[in-house]
């Protein structure tokens, strides 16, 4: 700075530099004045003009003295850009509905009629957009399920792009989607085809279970016109550490903006080459997103459910004493349907069977081996039951957990119970609230709600910090660890009934009025049989059958505000064998305290 001033007094042939006569410092001393009143006027019609523009005015011009470049504006777009983000309500433009959005769906000709019930479950026939991506034409002679499946293709063959074919083809569905729908609309421009303008792709596979409602309103809070790229990481930290915490596990499904999807269309064929040795079609998408410079956008609503339960094992063999150890084949799996597609694929595995450790070398053929089931409970359960505070956007892998709820013994009729409640109520799907009742001879229980899903009564004082952490009833996908996740959890003691909550899982759901909702819970004793706790708090919750919740229905504006859990109440009626639960808005400064 200094010099600078310097420089200027003395190159500058300003007044001081002539030594000129008394005449000149006159002249110089009135146009100094003149110039320091015109400054003057000229701050103040700024004050008056951006009077408190924060950050981007006077405060910067103070700051930012030496920093010329930054005054002179070299980045104009940059310095409208900082003004803040413009939201999608910001250009008011109408907001993102269902219709906005293109699925694709990945999935293959062969299994698609055992895996079509999950997209049945929440696809919308004649109010949704979008396509299942098939590898080959349908097999078999029935028609394709039209009036409740989406419209089906083909996929290019994808065989080009190295050994794993199959993931390619799957990375290719944004960019197939993208231009399947452009061509859509060169084909048929019409006044119809432009109002129903595409704002977002969201890619799946065909057991992906999305919550429509709750998908476009995490969308609309992002521009559509920006390259966005919005999903959710991995739930299993050992997935995150092999594949990549930047990236949306493609089961879990993820959504791309417009732009991006045009970007990636072009981009995509030349990353799938570059990137051809990648596992995964999600590690493509994203390796290709990265060199747009595309990071993740990560919403907690997307579930990759990569945190598997406790699986069955199956025992394949006859533990043979080897090199190394005693071996052993398993498979290990929920559900039959699983082994076999495990089987003849080369695994090194760790298998925990009766509780001791063996290393597994390969899974043997099928048509030689005896199926003994080593049946080890667990399920996706403690996860579900203490969601963030955030819109439930999509289940994934429920073939590879244990059902969801004892509602049901397959995968899909155990999750039904819960996409049923959500049509009601969809923005409120396992939003977990908090409450605490008071009994006679100074009891507390502790309930917490799941809504639409689960009830969970602790018959002593459990301090909201620990209610929403999830119950270990699951583990990692890999290696079957306790953990590490990327949320806390904490032990459940299935053994021991003086540690245990009372469980309740939805069994009715109806309107109250036409904005609120009535969901009922149903007793579900997981506790082995006979054991029970005798402490008075236990002995009067174990009479409660029946936890009835009332619920006014969440508005999808609720999660425009900052997040915040809701608050209830609760009431024990019908001689104590009825816990009613009213669910509300907290007040200002309102404490849940035990
Ligand atoms: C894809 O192309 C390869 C060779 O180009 C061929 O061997 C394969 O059968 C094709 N797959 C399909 C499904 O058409
Ligand atoms: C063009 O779009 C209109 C309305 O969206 C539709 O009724 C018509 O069948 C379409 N035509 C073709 C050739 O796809
Ligand atoms: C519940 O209320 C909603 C909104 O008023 C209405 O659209 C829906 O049809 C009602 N459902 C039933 C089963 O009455
Ligand atoms: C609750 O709101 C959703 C839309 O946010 C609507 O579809 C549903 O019918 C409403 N339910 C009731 C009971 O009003």
């Amino acid at each position: 700075m200094l010099p600078k001033w310097k420089a200027a007094e003395g190159g500058g042939g300003g007044c001081a530099a002539g030594g000129g006569g008394g005449d000149q410092r006159r002249r110089c001393v009135a146009a100094s004045l003149s110039m320091l009143i015109a400054a003057t006027l000229a701050f103040l019609a700024y004050v008056a003009f951006f009077p408190d523009d924060g950050a981007g005015g006077l405060y910067r011009l103070w700051r930012c003295q030496d920093c010329a470049g930054d005054l002179l504006g070299e980045f104009p777009g940059d310095a409208a850009a900082a003004d803040g983000p413009t939201p999608a309500g910001g250009r008011r433009r109408p907001p993102t509905t269902l219709s906005h959005v293109v699925f694709g769906i990945g999935a293959s000709a062969r299994t698609w009629d055992q895996r079509r019930g999950y997209a049945e479950l929440w696809w919308r026939p004649g109010q949704m957009r979008g396509h299942v991506w098939l590898d080959e034409e349908p097999v078999g002679p029935a028609p394709w399920p039209a009036a409740t499946c989406p419209p089906y293709r083909v996929s290019a063959n994808a065989s080009r792009f190295g050994d794993r074919a199959s993931a390619s083809r799957m990375a290719r569905i944004v960019a197939d989607s993208f231009l399947a729908v452009t061509a859509e609309l060169r084909n048929n421009y019409t006044a119809a085809a432009r109002e129903d303008e595409v704002r977002w792709f969201v890619m799946g596979d065909d057991d992906t279970v999305f919550f429509p409602d709750n998908l476009v309103s995490v969308l609309n809070k992002y521009d559509h016109e920006e390259l966005y790229y919005v999903g959710a990481p991995s739930e299993s930290v050992e997935q995150d550490v092999m594949h990549s915490y930047g990236m949306a596990f493609g089961g879990g499904g993820f959504a791309v903006s417009y732009p991006a999807a045009a970007a990636l269309a072009k981009a995509i064929d030349g990353c799938l080459e570059r990137y051809r040795w990648f596992y995964g079609s999600d590690q493509r998408v994203q390796a290709c997103l990265s060199e747009l410079g595309v990071p993740l956008t990560r919403e907690p609503g997307f579930h990759q459910v990569n945190s598997a339960p406790f699986p069955s094992f199956f025992v394949l063999s006859k533990p043979r004493r080897e090199e190394g150890g005693l071996n052993i084949d398993v498979a290990v799996s929920s559900v039959p349907a699983t082994a076999q597609r495990l089987v003849g694929a080369t695994h090194h595995l760790a298998a925990q069977v009766s509780g001791r450790l063996f290393p597994v070398t390969k899974f043997p053929r099928v048509d030689n081996v005896v199926l003994v089931q080593v049946d080890v409970r667990g399920d996706a359960y403690g996860m579900l039951a203490a969601h963030p505070v955030a819109p439930l956007v999509s289940l994934h892998h429920l073939d590879h957990i244990q059902p969801i709820s004892p509602r049901g013994k397959t995968a899909l009729d155990a999750v039904r119970p819960l996409v049923d409640a959500s049509r009601y109520d969809p923005a409120r799907a396992l939003q977990q609230s908090f409450c605490y009742q008071h009994g006679p001879g100074g009891y507390t229980w502790s309930v917490s709600v799941a809504w639409g899903y689960t009830v969970q009564v602790y018959p002593w004082a459990v301090a909201p910090h620990e209610l929403e952490v999830p119950l270990q009833t699951f583990r990692t996908w890999r290696s079957w660890a306790d953990g590490p996740f990327v949320f806390n959890t904490r032990k459940l003691s299935p053994d021991d009934a003086c540690a245990r909550p009372a469980m309740f899982f939805l069994s009715r759901v109806r309107n109250e009025t036409a904005r609120s909702t009535v969901t009922e819970y149903a007793r579900h004793d997981a506790t082995p049989a006979g054991k029970v706790c005798d402490k008075a708090s236990f002995r009067a919750a174990s009479m409660v059958h029946t936890v009835k919740v009332f619920a006014p229905n969440m508005s999808e504006s609720d999660w425009v505000r900052a997040p915040r859990r809701q608050c209830c109440k609760t009431r024990r009626t019908r001689w104590g064998s009825v816990l009613e639960v009213r669910i509300r808005r907290c007040g200002r400064g309102e404490l849940t305290t035990p």
